[in-house]
């Protein structure tokens, strides 16, 4: 068997940790022939819990699992680690505003940012936790990680968008393509129908339904979580868990010919989006790395979308501006 692929998850006592860990376990990312170590991180208060998630990987029993540690170090669940999924952070409470909760993240970031330079030559990083386009940007920052390295995680709201405009146009999911959701993974997001396509045709001459694309889809993708909670009473974590391994996996082979991978990542100034923001667009991974697939058509209407969510991510920097 070959060397074993090193693995750290951060937050790994929580809800989405619960749902990756297993499939990291198990061979269903990686393959049933590529052994995992799993390296995890917590804050003290969760290792109780962490324990338990232990015995149970142990009671799998996972031929594919070739070893597993815990700390509550940032310097040591880091070390020598081949990818790092940073899904810890603290949630939003009751009443409190997105800038408090950036303002509280930021700083775990600054520190894990650092110890990501304990991380094996190859290191992937991809942001979990939210606000995770910020947290990304503040990790990158502290890190002499590559930036091309670093990723953030639009994916979920990708696999929603999919989802949902299959299930309008009474198509299998595998009819959508070419899904951009562009900016920040909050509320401003703009998942992009105009540039879509279901079976190849664009999207709006297929769901011939304007009405329904502006003002049903996109609040509605933009709100998805919400919904979640009000009916769950938790986040979403399965489907978060899922569209972190998608997004993982998205980055160590070549895109699906012709299409494109959604991630947040750092800016050179496409679109006119600010050099350094950390900012979901359209990718395309090949054997040399990736590229922001640029040249895509906005109409007004989805520029005014796009210019929204860019102001957005600038108003967060602006929030952690001490932490840059
Ligand atoms: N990007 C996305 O699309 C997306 C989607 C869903 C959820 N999320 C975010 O993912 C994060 C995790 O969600 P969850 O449902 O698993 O939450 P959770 O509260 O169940 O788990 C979070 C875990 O992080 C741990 N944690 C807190 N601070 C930490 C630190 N400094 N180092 C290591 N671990 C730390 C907590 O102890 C907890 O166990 C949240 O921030 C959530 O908003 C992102």
């Amino acid at each position: 068997m070959a060397d074993p692929i090193r693995v750290a998850v951060t937050g790994a006592a929580g809800q989405i940790a619960y749902s990756v860990i297993f499939r990291l376990a198990s061979g269903a990312v990686f393959g049933k022939d590529r052994p995992v170590y799993l390296s995890f991180l917590e804050i003290a208060p969760a290792m109780k819990v962490l324990e338990a998630v232990m015995m149970e990987l142990e009671d799998c029993a996972f031929p594919t699992l070739a070893g597993m540690r815990a700390s509550d170090q940032a310097d040591q669940a880091f070390d020598g680690v081949n990818t790092a999924l940073l899904i810890g952070s603290r949630p939003r409470g009751a009443g409190m505003e997105r800038a408090d909760l950036i303002k509280i993240n930021g700083p775990i970031f600054v520190g894990q940012g650092k110890a990501l330079n304990r991380g094996a030559a190859d290191l992937r990083v991809i942001v979990v936790g939210n606000p995770c386009n910020t947290n990304c940007l503040i990790a990158m920052n502290h890190s002499d990680v590559p930036n091309d390295r670093f990723s953030a995680m639009m994916r979920l709201d990708y696999n929603r968008s999919k989802g949902m405009l299959a299930i309008k146009a009474g198509v299998p999911v595998t009819a959508v393509s070419h899904v951009a959701v562009w900016g920040n993974h909050s509320n401003n997001q703009y998942p992009d129908f105009e540039n879509a396509k279901i079976n190849g045709q664009p999207v709006p001459s297929v769901i011939q339904d304007e009405t329904w694309l502006r003002e049903t889809f996109v609040p509605a993708i933009q709100t998805r979580g919400a919904a979640v909670i009000n009916a769950r009473g938790a986040s979403s974590a399965a489907s978060a868990a899922s569209a972190a391994l998608d997004h993982l996996i998205s980055f160590r082979e070549p895109s699906p010919v012709g299409d494109w991978i959604p991630a947040a990542v750092r800016s050179n100034g496409q679109y006119g989006v600010d050099p350094g923001l950390v900012f979901g667009f359209p990718l395309r991974v090949n054997e040399k790395g990736w590229e922001v697939v640029e040249g895509l058509p906005l109409s007004d209407w989805g520029r005014a979308k796009f210019d929204k969510v860019l102001n957005e991510l600038r108003s967060e920097r602006e929030v952690v501006k001490d932490l840059l």
